[in-house]
């Protein structure tokens, strides 16, 4: 009886895993709605709503390029997205710390590009956002785009911050 309703249980886990993973993918396929924008006042304009989220044990820091070029870009992505790395960076420095977040200009050589399936070579804008918590080793950093892959307790951690982004956009200089 008890077997048979675990049984269920976790059919259940199982039934709900697998439509959130059909979710997901689906969620990705969403056409972007890209806008030109300036990655440099995109971040600037965050810097007080980041600062709010990291608390005041966590120094920010935002770095912007000189002559940054314009990007294609879907600004309400970025955001939910930079705000995710924040929340990580300040997840990993329970006693503080500090994050830094740099924007500049950046050119992928072929060489580079072949490194990782999901590039091609070109101008881009790149945006490196940098803590100095614990860090991750590295079978968590293995899974770390996994949907639902959290190494936080119930309730902090959904593991669907990183999983929702991975395609990264090309610049228009
Ligand atoms: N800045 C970071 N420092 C250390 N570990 C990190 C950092 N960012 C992400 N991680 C690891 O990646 C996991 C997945 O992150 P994420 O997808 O944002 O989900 P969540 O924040 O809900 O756990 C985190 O649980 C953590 O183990
Ligand atoms: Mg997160």
């Amino acid at each position: 009886m008890v077997s048979r309703a675990l049984d269920n249980a976790l059919k259940g886990v199982g039934r709900a895993a697998s439509l959130t993973q059909r979710l997901l993918a689906f969620a990705r396929r969403q056409p972007l709605h890209s806008q030109a924008a300036n990655l440099n006042d995109r971040l600037l304009d965050m810097h007080d709503m980041l600062q709010r989220a990291l608390g005041e044990l966590v120094q920010l820091e935002i770095r912007a390029a000189e002559d940054v070029w314009c990007v294609e870009i879907d600004v309400s992505q970025l955001e939910a997205s930079v705000l995710n790395l924040a929340v990580n960076a300040r997840d990993a420095m329970p006693h503080g710390g500090r994050l830094v977040i740099e924007v500049d200009n950046s050119h992928l050589d072929h060489d580079y590009a072949a490194l990782f399936p999901d590039a091609a070579p070109g101008e881009y804008v790149m945006l490196r956002v940098r803590d100095n918590g614990h860090g991750m080793d590295a079978t968590t950093l293995a899974r770390v785009f996994e949907p639902f892959f959290t190494t936080k307790q119930v309730g902090r951690g959904t593991g669907l911050g990183l999983s929702m982004w991975k395609v990264a956009a090309p610049a228009s200089p």
